[in-house]
């Protein structure tokens, strides 16, 4: 009988989470005897621009996309300590584990989640009020964690947060390949051999995700990829010195 992968889900303590010492508690409510779930994979991220952008894409156009930014990247709360913006990053594994830890996590606006379902996490959250750099006032909902919300989208942000090798093999549920080429990253374009101030991303040898290397060998070609290059460079940017 063929044994399917157990599903797996990205979970991030947002920076208003560490500012008011949630970690704790956010992690008992997520642990393994509650959820059934286990770790996969756990990291401290200062978050890097491209990777802010690529992980909240899917909202680039909103009113509230440019304040979500600086909320995951901890300039909304370490305006002025950059040493403490940080998210915790983590994946989750085990049956059902993205519906699992959205119904913990609770509904996206914390007065919603106040009033349905008391006691989930983002009951916690608070709601914000922001200007624009026109002074048009708008609001940003801080909400303390994210979780994936669809399989699908785990797969993708999992792939975005973590390379291969921050997760034990016997945990990785996507499909992994060494790398047979140099790739480097440098303004927005993809190298395939070094140039002074480019970002090393892979060498020969090296395990990466399938699906990225599909994306680095088309782009390499000249050709069109199924995804930006920024959603696999990113990775390689975290806790780089900037
Ligand atoms: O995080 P979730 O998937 O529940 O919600 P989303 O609609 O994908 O939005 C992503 C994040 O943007 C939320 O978790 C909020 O922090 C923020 N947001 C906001 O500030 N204002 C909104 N009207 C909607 C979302
Ligand atoms: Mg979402």
């Amino acid at each position: 009988m063929e044994n399917k992968p157990p599903e797996q889900t990205l979970v991030l303590i947002k920076p208003d989470a560490l500012k008011n010492s949630l970690t704790g508690y956010v992690l008992s409510l997520l642990s393994e005897t509650h959820t059934g779930l286990r770790f996969a994979g756990a990291k401290i991220v200062h978050v890097h621009r491209m990777l802010a952008e690529q992980h909240y894409v899917e909202h680039r156009d909103r009113d509230f996309y440019a304040p979500l930014l600086d909320y995951i990247m901890g300039l909304a709360h370490y305006p002025d300590e950059p040493h403490k913006r940080r998210v915790i990053a983590l994946v989750y594994s085990g049956p059902d584990a993205v519906q699992k830890i959205r119904d913990i996590v609770g509904p996206t606006n914390p007065h919603v989640a106040r009033e349905k379902k008391p006691g989930c996490i983002r009951a916690l959250g608070t709601i914000v009020t922001v200007h624009d750099a026109a002074g048009k006032v708008g609001e940003r909902m801080d909400n303390l964690i994210h979780a994936s919300a669809k399989p699908a989208e785990a797969e993708r942000e999992i792939k975005l947060w973590f390379r291969p090798n921050d997760i034990p093999p016997a945990m990785r549920v996507y499909p992994v390949e060494a790398s047979d080429a140099h790739y480097y990253f440098r303004d927005g374009r993809l190298l395939t051999t070094h140039e002074p101030g480019s970002l090393f991303l892979l060498a020969p040898g090296k395990v990466a995700w399938s699906s990225d290397l599909e994306t680095l060998r088309l782009l390499a070609r000249g050709q069109s990829a199924p995804c930006p290059l920024e959603s696999v460079a990113a990775k390689y940017l975290i806790n780089e010195q900037s």
